[in-house]
């Protein structure tokens, strides 16, 4: 198993927003920590502070428009398309979706297998889907957190890899959970990604392997 080249692991990310989990990614890059470099960042909405961001720190970053249209399957594969060509062209080692807020089709997913990852705001299999900190805070958990995972064509479903966990605390906003949530974000994509530039750590056939051995369940940060 393993990677079978030196080379760094060659990144693209996708966003629709922020962009923090993308740039804490590239600061791991920047400082040698992480043993990737960041290709492309691009975002389905053109406007996303990430780009701007990735953009000052002299990372290529490009709006891939999603244009909606009264034929949704069409305009998600005109949308598709454009973002296959801009992958094809970087080219990637891997798919990096960080804060990126459209469902990709099976298809496209298929053509990238075991090489897309996820980072969920909530410790999976528990709060999959959108709004998982007021959702957290409404059940009254004790506990919240976030996962990465390999993408599969089920929403948030794919194997999970790396789980950070956060105490909830009382008097606790969706925002100063998530901000809680974020800071651990920030260390376990870097480290779940310098994991596979290692080689330590591969998806096939939608199993994980850890060190040749299949990952039973997510490694938990400690
Ligand atoms: C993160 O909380 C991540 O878990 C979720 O979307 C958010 C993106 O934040 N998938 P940012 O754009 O990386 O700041």
């Amino acid at each position: 198993m393993g990677r079978e080249t030196a080379a760094p692991l060659s990144l693209a990310i996708l966003i629709s927003g922020r962009g923090s989990n993308m740039l804490a990614i590239a600061r791991a890059c920047a400082e040698g920590r992480l043993a990737a470099r960041v290709a492309v960042v691009l975002s389905d909405v053109p406007d996303a502070p990430g780009l701007a961001a990735a953009r000052a720190l002299g990372i290529p970053a490009d709006a891939v428009p999603y244009v909606p249209g009264p034929d949704r399957a069409a305009a998600r594969r005109d949308f598709e398309t454009a973002l296959r060509a801009r992958l094809a062209a970087a080219p990637v080692d891997l798919v990096v979706l960080a804060g990126f807020m459209r469902v990709l089709s099976a298809d496209f997913i298929e053509r990238f297998s075991g090489r897309i990852l996820n980072i969920h705001p909530s410790l999976l299999p528990a709060y999959k889907g959108l709004h998982t900190h007021a959702r957290v805070l409404e059940a009254g958990e004790r506990e919240h957190g976030a996962s990465v995972h390999y993408v599969t064509a089920a929403l948030d479903d794919g194997p999970t890899v790396l789980q950070a966990r956060v105490p909830v605390e009382p008097g606790d906003s969706p925002e100063t959970l998530s901000a809680r949530v974020q800071r651990l974000e920030h260390i376990i994509y870097p480290q779940v990604i310098q994991w596979i530039a290692e080689g330590r750590l591969e998806c096939k056939d939608g199993q994980a392997y850890f060190d040749g051995a299949p990952l039973r369940e997510a490694r938990q940060l400690s």
